[in-house]
């Protein structure tokens, strides 16, 4: 048996002002875009935008249902309706931020692990890392280049392929 380390690289940032005019113009997008979630239920709004390198923008946010699992979140729509918006796209950066009740969030929210694997597919698919920034109401940011950096061990369609082999041979 051999113990083995993992190194996630990450970028801290204490207030949007440190951040370079593209995060900055980003993440107000996401901002805009968390005022109109619908978190009737979970009162926890969440807002996503998301840069292709076309330039396009598209955003999204979290939809809450009365039949809890039916809803999704911000990140997930913002995916989602990127790709179906254009198949082709190629995502560069997705910026996250949240609005609580009390409006004093701490800690930056990062994308739960069902849009983190979601966020996998695609920079698999695109063959390109998607940098991701996630931030707080207290202004700190975290920022990382590639979900291998959030998602070590990713499950993506190399698995599949290795396994149709293993079940051929
Ligand atoms: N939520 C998101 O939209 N993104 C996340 O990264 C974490 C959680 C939403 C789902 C639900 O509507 C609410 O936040 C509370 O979990």
């Amino acid at each position: 048996m051999t113990g083995k380390e993992i190194t996630v690289h990450y970028y801290e940032f204490n207030h949007v002002r440190e951040l370079s005019s593209e995060y900055q113009s980003l993440l107000e997008e996401a901002s805009k875009a968390c005022a109109d979630a619908y978190a009737p239920y979970s009162g926890f709004k969440v807002g996503a935008a998301i840069r292709c390198s076309n330039g396009t923008v598209i955003i999204g946010n979290n939809q809450e249902n009365a039949a809890y699992p039916s809803g999704l979140c911000a990140e997930r729509v913002a995916l989602f309706s990127a790709m179906a918006i254009n198949p082709q796209a190629i995502i560069e950066q997705i910026a996250i931020t949240v609005k609580t009740k009390s409006g004093n969030s701490k800690e930056p929210v990062s994308p739960c692990g069902a849009c983190r694997q979601v966020i996998a597919e695609y920079e698999h698919r695109q063959g390109k890392e998607i940098e991701i920034l996630f931030s707080s109401e207290s202004g700190r940011i975290i920022l990382v280049k590639g979900i291998s950096n959030l998602l070590p061990f990713t499950f993506n369609s190399d698995n599949l392929t290795t396994h149709e082999k293993d079940n051929l041979s």
